[in-house]
C-alpha cells in the first residue's frame, strides 16, 4: 500500500511538503516516549530539532538565548559589522536564564527627572559610565525614587550600593528561590569577571517562565555556556569576520549562500577546517546530491538544504533554479547519511506537519524563519496592520536587507546592479518561542507516533527501509486535508 520513498522521488517531479502525505503505521508506544534529540552537525547535538535562521528579523541575542534554553539553537545573522555580530554572540553566551532584559543605566552624577524613566522597569542601574559596559555600582528602585523629597539630588546620594547579585551563569531555580525567600522584586545577574550587569531577573519573569511547558536539556557547549551559531559569507573579508566570531566563542558557523556549490565555498571550507579544526562548519545551501557530495568532500560537518523554498524567497522566480523542498531534503539526506553528515531542512516550514515531513524525509533539524519571526524574541518592535499585531519579516535577499549589506549571500556585487531575490513583509504576533515551540514539538511527537517512529533515527530508518510509505496528494486531496466547508473559523497555530 502506498509508495516507497525511493520510488516516489525517482519520477522526475519536484515535490514540496504539501504535495506529499505519509500513510499511518502501527503505534506501540506512548507519545511522550518519542525522542526528539538530534544532531545539528557531526559533533553537536540538540535536545530538539529546531534551528533559527540567520536573518536580521529573526536571530539576535534574545532569539539565541531562548532557542538555546529550549535545547535548540539560533544562527546569528551577518548583516552587520563583524564586531557587532561578535557582540551579539558574546551577549547571548553570557546568559543562562531564558530571557533578555533591557535595563536602563545612569551614572552616579545623573539625576532621575521623571517617573517616566521607570516606564520599562521598576529599577534603574548605576555604573560609572552610565552604560552597561562598566561595573555595577548600585540600583535605584521606583519606590525609593518616589519616596525622595528632593528629586534634584544625584543618584549617588540615594542609590542602594552594591546590591545583592547572582553570577550570570547561575541556575534559574536558585535565583527564583532567592527572590521568593527574600520577597524581592528583582535581582541583578552580573558577569563575575568584571562585575558588569548581564540580566535582571524579576519576580514577574519567574512567574512567566514557570508557566511555560518544560522541554529537554538546554543547549550548552563544552565551554559551559549556551550554544550559539553564526552565519558568515565566503568573501576574503569573512575570514576576518570569523576571527571575531571565534574570539567571541561561537560554537558553529554556517556558510550563508543560496547556491553553496561554488569554488568560493569549497575553498572557504578548506580554509576554515585548516585554521580552526575544532570548529563545526555547515555548508550550503544545496538541493542536489551532486552539490552535497562536493561540500561533504570539502569537509562540511553539516549541510543546509533548500533553494527558493523560504516564505520570503523569490529565487526560483528570478533565477529559474531550485527544487521542491520535500524532494531536496530526501535526495540530499540520502547521500549525506552515508557520510554521517546531518542535514538541516531550511525554509518552507509553516506548521508542525511540515516539521514531521522534513524530519522523516531525512533531515536532522529544521531551520525556520517565518515560523519564529512573529515571536517576542525576534528583533524589532510589534506594529499594527488592519487591527492585527505584527512584526516585520524580510528576506535577506530583499533590496531593503541588501542595502544594509547582505548581498554576499546572493552573489551580488555592490558596484553592479542589485537583483532582489526576496521580499519584505510582516508576520502575526505569536508570543514567546518559549511557549509555542514546546507545543509544536508535542505535535511533532504525535506525528512520529502515528508513523510508528519513536525517534528521528528510527523515522529515517523506517522510511529508507520502505516501512513508512507515502503518496502524492492531488489538488483536491490537499484541499480536503485542510480546513474546508465551514462558513468561518478561527485559525490558531497551537
Ligand atoms: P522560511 O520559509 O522559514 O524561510 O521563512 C527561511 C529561509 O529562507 C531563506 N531566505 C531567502 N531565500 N531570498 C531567498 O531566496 C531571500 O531573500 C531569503 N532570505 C532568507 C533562508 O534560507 C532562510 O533560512
Amino acid at each position: 500500500d502506498g509508495f516507497q520513498a525511493e520510488r516516489l522521488f525517482k519520477q522526475g517531479y519536484s515535490y514540496t511538503y504539501d504535495d506529499i502525505i505519509f500513510l499511518p503505521h502501527y503505534i506501540d508506544f506512548p507519545t511522550d516516549s518519542v525522542q526528539l534529540a538530534t544532531k545539528l552537525t557531526r559533533n553537536l547535538t540538540l535536545s530538539i530539532p529546531c534551528v533559527a535562521s540567520p536573518m536580521d528579523t529573526v536571530s539576535e541575542t534574545s532569539m539565541a538565548v531562548s532557542m538555546a534554553a529550549l535545547g535548540a539553537i539560533a544562527f546569528v545573522h551577518s548583516n552587520n559589522t563583524p564586531s557587532h555580530q561578535a557582540s551579539i554572540i558574546r551577549s547571548a553566551k553570557s546568559h543562562r536564564i531564558p530571557f533578555v532584559s533591557d535595563p536602563l543605566f545612569k551614572s552616579p552624577s545623573d539625576t532621575i527627572d521623571s517617573i517616566d524613566e521607570f516606564a520599562s522597569s521598576n529599577c534603574i542601574f548605576v555604573t560609572d559610565s552610565g552604560t552597561k559596559k562598566s561595573k555595577l555600582l548600585g540600583v535605584v528602585s521606583k519606590a525609593d525614587w518616589q519616596a525622595l523629597n528632593d528629586k534634584e539630588v544625584t543618584v549617588s546620594d540615594y542609590m542602594v550600593k552594591s546590591p545583592v547579585s547572582f553570577p550570570s551563569n547561575c541556575d534559574f531555580e536558585d535565583v527564583a528561590g532567592f527572590l521568593a525567600a527574600k520577597k524581592l522584586e528583582f535581582v541583578p545577574l552580573v558577569n563575575e569577571k568584571d562585575g558588569e550587569l548581564v540580566n535582571v531577573v524579576t519576580a514577574d519573569q519567574v512567574e512567566r517562565i514557570r508557566g511555560f511547558p518544560k522541554l529537554g536539556m538546554p543547549s550548552v557547549g563544552p565551554d559551559g555556556e549556551f550554544l550559539v551559531g553564526a552565519a558568515i559569507g565566503t568573501r576574503e573579508s569573512d575570514k576576518d569576520r570569523l576571527e571575531h566570531l571565534v574570539k567571541a566563542g561561537v560554537n558553529v558557523v554556517l556558510l550563508d549562500s543560496s547556491q553553496g556549490n561554488s569554488i568560493y565555498q569549497t575553498e572557504m571550507i578548506k580554509y576554515i577546517k585548516k585554521t580552526y579544526p575544532e570548529l563545526d562548519l555547515i555548508g550550503g545551501n544545496v538541493v542536489t546530491m551532486y552539490q552535497a557530495q562536493n561540500l561533504i568532500q570539502a569537509g562540511a560537518d553539516g549541510l543546509r538544504v533548500g533553494m527558493g523554498s523560504g516564505s520570503i524567497c523569490t529565487t526560483q522566480e528570478v533565477c529559474a533554479v531550485g527544487r521542491g523542498q520535500a524532494t531536496a531534503v530526501y535526495k540530499v539526506s540520502s547521500i549525506a547519511e552515508q557520510s554521517g553528515v546531518p542535514v538541516i531542512a531550511d525554509g518552507g516550514i509553516s506548521n508542525s506537519g511540515h516539521i514531521v515531513k522534513a524530519l522523516t524525509l531525512g533531515a536532522s533539524t529544521v531551520m525556520m524563519g517565518s515560523f519564529l519571526a512573529g515571536s517576542s524574541e525576534a528583533p524589532g518592535a510589534y506594529e499594527y496592520q488592519n487591527g492585527r499585531r505584527v512584526k516585520k519579516y524580510r528576506g535577506m535577499g530583499s533590496l531593503e536587507a541588501m542595502t544594509k549589506g547582505s548581498d554576499a549571500r546572493y552573489l551580488g556585487d555592490t558596484e553592479k546592479l542589485k537583483i532582489a531575490q526576496g521580499v519584505v513583509g510582516a508576520v502575526v504576533d505569536k508570543g514567546s518561542v518559549l511557549k509555542f515551540i514546546p507545543y509544536a514539538m508535542q505535535a511533532v511527537k504525535q506525528g512520529f507516533q502515528d508513523l510508528g517512529a519513536s525517534s528521528l533515527q528510527s523515522a529515517h530508518h523506517l522510511l529508507r527501509s520502505g516501512v513508512i510509505r507515502l503518496e502524492v496528494r492531488t489538488g483536491a486531496a490537499q484541499i480536503e486535508g485542510g480546513v474546508h466547508g465551514l462558513v468561518s473559523y478561527e485559525k490558531k497555530s497551537f
